[in-house]
């Protein structure tokens, strides 16, 4: 689908939002909260930003990138573009759903991992839904969409939490988060970190891995595994062919190679886009986007970035 750039704004610091508006005039896709879209870069780069419009604002889709220090280039192309760049984007997609049926969700959003969960926070204030949002930042320059997290339906659910203000009590992830029970969902957005950090306290304090539900922005910037690759086969169950994977190669470009097209986005683990399931072997999983429990079934890898702990991968392909 290609969009035109109708608006750029600079909303906190070194954070942009962009309203994207389709190019021939026609209504672009609906989409629920939780939903990115995959945009493709004039650099080539192909990178997935959550949508976080508002329900009425209809006709364009809005997002916001931060420039990042540790950027492969996305969020410097990103904040390079101008009112009037065209672009292709695809979905929306949704990895992260939001579960409307929840007694009381407890969102946690660190930095620019804002954006997913404002869209959710204002269709559960919507509802009337019960909910308290978490979100932290270094400092409050840095906070994005203040005047729509303080608007009265919303305002008495969010709690900014800014490291820079001293005197102000840290946030205290298992204090806010309560016990674990039927209904009660966690969402977590952020970087790594802030990811890791407070899903960790979530599974100490026995949440169920399905109420926490998680959506990274980016890979960690990879340094070199200490550990060399090896390689091994995938064999396709559907064709019987079996596909040798070098070392140096991940899974989808060893099948590229061989004329087998898996869709793919992120090409890091992020998205979900290239979710395969897995009829035997063990996968070793590098993603971000599978949570323990659905690895620990070994059912499904992300061919783009996972390889595989047995010589032999069996793929429904
Ligand atoms: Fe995004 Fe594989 S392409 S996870």
């Amino acid at each position: 689908m290609n969009v035109v750039v109708a608006r750029v704004a600079d909303i906190a610091t070194d954070i942009r939002s962009f309203e994207l508006a389709p190019l021939d005039g026609g209504p672009l896709p609906e989409y629920a909260p939780g939903a990115h879209i995959d945009v493709h870069l004039p650099n080539g780069l192909v990178r997935q930003y959550s949508l976080c419009g508002r329900r009425e604002d209809s006709g364009a889709y809005l997002i916001a990138v931060q420039r990042g220090s540790a950027s492969r280039g996305g969020s410097h192309a990103m904040h390079a573009l101008r009112a009037g760049d065209a672009l292709r984007i695809e979905g929306p997609r949704n990895h992260f759903p939001l579960d409307v049926t929840a007694t009381h969700s407890i969102l946690f959003a660190g930095g620019i991992g804002i954006t997913p969960l404002l869209a959710m926070a204002e269709a559960l204030a919507a509802r009337h839904a019960s909910l308290d949002l978490h979100y932290c930042v270094r400092e409050r320059s840095r906070a994005a969409f203040l005047e729509r997290l303080d608007a009265l339906a919303l305002r008495a659910h969010v709690t900014l939490h800014v490291d820079s203000e001293p005197g102000k009590p840290a946030l205290n992830v298992s204090r806010v988060s309560g016990e674990p029970a039927p209904g009660r969902h966690l969402y977590v957005c952020g970087p790594a970190g802030f990811m890791t950090h407070v899903i960790s306290i979530a599974q100490q304090a026995g949440w169920d891995d399905a109420l926490v539900h998680r959506e990274y922005f980016n890979a960690p910037v990879a340094g070199k595994s200490a550990e060399a690759d090896e390689a091994f086969v995938v064999r396709l169950v559907k064709s019987g062919r079996a596909i040798p994977v070098a070392a140096s190669q991940t899974v989808v470009e060893a099948l590229a190679a061989q004329g087998v097209r898996i869709d793919t986005s992120c090409e890091q683990g992020v998205c979900g886009t290239c979710l395969t399931r897995v009829l035997a072997g063990q996968p070793d999983h590098r993603d971000l986007f599978l949570t323990d429990a659905e690895r620990t079934r070994n059912d499904q890898f992300l061919p783009c970035c996972s390889r595989s702990r047995t010589p032999e991968l069996v793929l429904d392909l």
